[in-house]
């Protein structure tokens, strides 16, 4: 996939600055750390797009990336990030709640987890919650890069059972550093667009 024009088109904390646009959007959640923005990143084939860190609980705003007036991609912040204050959380639950139901534009959510461990708490309420709202979810585990392959299937197994995977979502095993799975991603992201 070619991508010429990319642009950050707001980092929005609420409803009213929202990007008033008919474009489809596809959001990604997961844990601070799982490695949002570095999928980005490797979607779209930039080293420093989205932002990445080592630092956990960076992205603190839902950013709006215009890829060639196709499709917004929503960097939504991590959560589980144990170091953020019980009214920081409470006020990021509510700006992801508020998203996440109200959104029109809203396509399918690009739920994250790291494929070497079982589905945290708020993993598992995250892909509920999704699924209470219909909405369609691309499973990535990724991080495959730390674990050998031949122990992709078993972990792609447990993930399932974990979560109660939907058969009808796409489960997508990947690695932004060494791109496994990134043909496969476009596939089904470009379902949704
Ligand atoms: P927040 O914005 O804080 O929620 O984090 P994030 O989910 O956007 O994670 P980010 O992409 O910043 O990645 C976090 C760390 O994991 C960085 O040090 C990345 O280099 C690393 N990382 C991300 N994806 C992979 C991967 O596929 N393999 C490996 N080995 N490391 C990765
Ligand atoms: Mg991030």
């Amino acid at each position: 996939v070619n991508i010429n024009n990319l642009t950050l088109t707001i980092s929005a904390a609420s409803k009213k600055q929202y990007p008033e646009t008919a474009l489809p959007e596809i959001a990604l959640a997961g844990r601070s750390n799982v490695g949002k923005s570095s999928f980005i990143n490797t979607l779209l084939n930039r080293k420093n797009f989205a932002r990445t860190s080592a630092n956990p609980g960076k992205t603190q705003l839902l950013n709006f990336y215009n890829i060639d007036e196709k499709v917004h991609f929503v960097d939504v912040p991590g959560y589980g990030y144990a170091r953020v204050s019980k009214t920081e959380r409470e006020k990021w639950g509510k700006m992801i709640e508020e998203y996440l139901t109200t959104r029109e534009n809203l396509r399918a959510v690009v739920s994250l987890v790291d494929i070497r461990h079982e589905p945290s708490e708020d993993d598992k309420l995250m892909y509920e919650f999704l699924k209470y709202y219909h909405l369609p979810v691309i499973l990535v585990a990724t991080k495959a890069d730390k674990i050998p392959k031949g122990r992709w299937n078993k972990q792609e197994a447990m993930i399932r059972k974990s979560l109660k995977f939907d058969s009808t979502d796409d489960f997508i095993i990947f690695s932004s550093f060494d791109k496994t799975g990134l043909n496969e991603a476009w596939q089904a992201l470009e379902k949704f667009f």
